[in-house]
Order: structure tokens, then sequence, then C-alpha cells
């Protein structure tokens, strides 16, 4: 077995977190701290300071967090560790827009300094409304507390969504930067921490086998899909001003592909990385009005039945339009025009209400250039598959032609697998962890840098625009528990391909 080196706990610092009584709070940021902290990569010096609207005080607070860890932690709470971790938190009650809030979190980080030895880094985490993003970096900037002195540290992680268009998401870069230095805001995706999609990189290059293939050349086209088998869960009324395609596909799933598709860095370094997928992101081919349309799906979910339990239709949630137009499903092929990519087609697909939750991205390479083989009837194409199962599963599998046994040279397809849970038994974790911990020893390397939001919604705009010049007419027009509607289907098989899915290949 190799050995890891083994990483280095993060510099002493302070956790700021706006929205703190928030669900990301409790679900994902405070069980991930305490990981953090049993992997030893929080240091000793370290502290905690809460800020959201209501008056509580620190010994509440404390214990609303502990009840909550105890709860929805990755892993069985150790009263010693908690105890310290505890005894780092405190709480500033107040208004986002209200100067004296500020007055009071620069007091509670003095404190923090003094008494918890934090050294006056500071990582802002604004898990807030997006309303509040650019009011509380200027009231911080105002308050004096993201100014870099002295040679510490003042740094702002921002939640999705970055913008609600290419206007909306340009103001929000420039009254963030109006206050801000590029290298203090961490534009944060939790899909980029998630351990399967980190392995996108190592694989493709830390293998001298791939890079190779990685082309036009032997790659004849490449799917992408997030499916969830959740409807929208409560969220109607944010989901409503959002849709699958601003949701997930927009942001993750464009990321994703910068990923997957961008040139090989030339190191590691967050700069060197975020260059390249920025020039990625701006080789999405620009479609006409026209070509938008007949290369997008739109589809919204309907009622439907599954498992035996009937579910009610996106249109019949809480805090959602009887009449909505909003999509809950969207699928798109998409071509990037660069000399390793021209005229391989990506399809992407993502929505709610499917039959399973899954995460994939599927490669699927050119045939042999002669069919010298018979094949079984039943499985007459005989392509190669790479398949990065990102979530549930986390593995990777290669699909082959392999001989069948037996007197006559017959082939079917056949996998090489690898699956995660060869690495042993993997400690659950929340993906957030990597990302808190990259904040705080400033790797900003699966951090979105503001030209890359904005290429993304530059490639975004005209499926956009063509879909609000073109109402959908026909909504529901998919089932709850199914995939889709028919004409995400169509938009693939009219090219002669097919969704992959492991049932079907
Ligand atoms: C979020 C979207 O960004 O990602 C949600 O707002 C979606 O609508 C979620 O459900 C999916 O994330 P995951 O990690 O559960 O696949």
């Amino acid at each position: 077995m190799d050995a890891c080196p083994i990483p280095q706990a993060a510099e002493p610092c302070a956790l700021v977190i706006f929205g703190a009584s928030g669900d990301l709070t409790k679900r994902k940021l405070v069980p991930s701290l305490y990981n953090l902290a049993s992997y030893h990569l929080l240091p000793a010096d370290f502290s905690i300071i809460g800020v959201a609207r209501r008056p509580l005080t620190d010994e509440v607070f404390r214990d609303q967090l502990g009840k909550d860890l105890a709860e929805l932690g990755t892993q069985p709470v150790d009263p010693n560790l908690w105890g310290r971790f505890r005894g780092r938190i405190s709480y500033c009650g107040g208004n986002f827009d209200d100067p004296a809030t500020y007055k009071k979190l620069a007091e509670a980080l003095a404190e923090s300094e003094k008494n918890l030895k934090t050294s006056g880094n500071v990582v802002f985490y604004l898990s807030v409304q997006p309303d509040y993003f650019a009011t509380i970096a200027r009231q911080l900037s105002e308050a004096g507390l993201v100014a870099e002195e002295n040679g510490r540290w003042r740094r702002v992680i921002i939640e999705k969504p970055f913008g609600h268009d290419l206007a909306s998401a340009r103001e929000l870069n420039a009254k963030l930067t109006s206050v801000l230095q590029e290298h203090q805001i961490y534009r944060i995706d939790h899909y980029l921490g998630k351990e399967t999609a980190q392995n996108l990189l190592v694989f493709r290059l830390g293998n001298a086998i791939f890079e190779p293939i990685w082309n036009r050349r032997y790659i004849d086209h490449v799917q992408l899909t997030v499916a969830e088998s959740i409807g929208v869960e409560g969220r109607g009324a944010f989901y409503e001003t959002a849709g699958a395609f601003r949701d997930v596909m927009q942001n993750h799933m464009f990321m994703l592909l910068a990923l997957i598709a961008m040139e090989p860095p030339t190191s590691l370094e967050g700069e060197a990385i975020r260059n390249e997928k920025v020039k990625l992101l701006r080789s999405i081919r620009r479609t006409t009005p026209e070509e938008a349309l007949w290369n997008t799906v739109r589809g919204q979910y309907g009622e439907g039945v599954v498992g035996g339990k009937k579910l009610t239709a996106y249109r019949q949630e809480p805090n959602v339009n009887p009449d909505s137009r909003v999509e809950t499903f969207a699928a798109i092929k998409l071509m990037i025009e660069n000399w390793r990519w021209a005229g391989v087609p990506f399809y992407l697909r993502s929505g709610k209400r499917l039959p399973r939750r899954t995460t994939q991205i599927v490669f699927r390479f050119k045939t042999p250039p002669l069919s010298l083989f018979a094949t079984n009837e039943a499985d007459p194409i005989a392509p190669n598959y790479l398949i990065f199962s990102i979530q549930p599963e986390e593995g990777i599998t290669i699909q082959v032609r392999a001989k069948i046994p037996g007197p006559t040279i017959c082939t079917r397809s056949v996998r090489l697998e690898f699956d995660y849970d060869q690495f042993g038994d993997l400690q659950p974790t929340t993906g957030y962890e990597k990302l808190l911990y990259d904040c705080m020893v400033g790797d900003t390397s699966l951090f979105h840098r503001s030209d890359m939001v904005e290429a993304a919604w530059e490639a975004a705009s005209p499926i956009l625009e063509a879909w609000n010049n073109n109402p959908v007419e026909d909504f529901p027009n998919y089932a709850s528990g199914t995939w889709g509607p028919e004409a995400a289907t169509k938009l693939i098989e009219r090219d002669n391909h097919h969704w992959w899915s492991a049932e079907n290949h």
C-alpha cells in the first residue's frame, strides 16, 4: 500500500458562519468541521463564531450545535473531542445589514484572537440568501474586517447561486471585487468536494494510458447525468426562481464538464487549473436560438407512483405556482469548439423525481475500424465505455469486448470494475471537509474564479434566452419516477446513441 504524505493541520484561524441557524450549518458545516478535527486537520487554535438574526446566548447555540451534530454528524461524537470543540464556539446575533452586527463581530474576533490564539486569520462563510452576499461583503469591508494586514489572511466563502444570469453574475462579481480581492473570494461548489469528482483529474492525468485517447480521434461522445429521485422537498419558493438548468446544470455540471474536458494544467496550483477550466468553458459553442431549441429538452414532473407510493406533481408542491413553467428536468447536447473536442457531442441531463439517484459520466469510444468478430446477437454493437460513477455508487468501470468461452469466436461486453470500497472501510464524509480545509490552507483549485462563473453563464445564455422566448406548453410532461420526457430519449437517439445505464449495456 502506498503511504500518503500526512496532511498538515491548517494555520490558526477563526471561522465566522453567516446564516449559523440554517440547514447547511447543521447538516454539513459543523459535521465537516468536527470530522476535520477528528483527522487532526483543524488547527488547535481555532474558533467558530455563528452569526444569525435570532438573539441567542453562546451556551444555547453550543447546545443546539451539539444536538444537531449527534443527530446529523457522519461519525459518533467523542465527548472529549466535542468538549474541546464546544468551548471554541460562540454566537453573535444581529441583522446582516446593520453595522452594529459587524461592530459586535469585530469584538468577538478580537476576543477569539486574544483568548483562543486564532492569529487574526479569518474565514467568513456566507451561508445566506444570495441577496445578502454583496451586502455582507460590503459591511465586512466597511468594518475593516477583510483587510489583510501584518501577514494575516481574510477569506470569504460564497455559496451558490452566483447570479441568476450573465448580467446578475457580472453585477455580483463587480460588487464583491469592489470590496474584496479576487484571491480572497472562494466560490464553493459542493460537487467538486465529492471524493469521486476529485479523482477525475487523477484518473485522467495520473495514468499515462488515458490522455493519448482523450480526444475526438477516439471518443465518440460523452454523457453526464445528475439524476435525483427526490422532488423539490419544500424548496418550492426557491426552485420557482431557478429550475433544473440553473440549479444544477449551469453550475455543478458545467464545472464537472470543465474538469473532464479541459487541457492538462501545467501544475496543480489553483490558478493553473482555473486557467484551463475557463478556457474550456469559453470554448462551448454559442448556439443560435433555433439550435438552442433543437438541442435542448425541458421537462416538469407530474404525478406518479414510486414503490407503491403516490407522488404529487411539481405544480402541487407548496409555494409553487399551479401553472408553473419552471423545468424540473433538462437535457442538452452541446459541442466544444477546440482542437481536442471538435465534433464530439456532450449530452447532459439532470432532473428531479427520476427513478433513482445517480451521478455518472460516461465516455463512449469509437468502434474498431474493422468488425472482425461475430457479436452475440443480443448485444450487437461493440464500443468501449468508460464510466465514472460519482454517487451513490463510487467507482470506475471500463466496458470491453471479450470472447464467450466455447468452440466458436463470439464476443460479449464485459466490465472491468474498480469500486472505492477496495480502499477499505471508508468513513462517511459530508463532502465539505476537503473544501473547508482547502480554504483554510489557501488552495483555490476547487473553487470558482469570477471569469469561470461568467464563462459558464455566457455558455448558458443562448439556451436561457431561447427558453424564455419560447415558453413550453406541455408541462407536466413526465411522470414522477420516470427518466424524464420522451424528447430527452429522442435527443440522443436521433444521433444513434442511447443514454447509458448499467441495465441496458
Ligand atoms: C444543490 C441543488 O446544489 O444540489 C439541489 O440546489 C440538489 O436542488 C443538490 O438537490 C444535489 O446535490 P447532491 O450532493 O445531493 O447530489
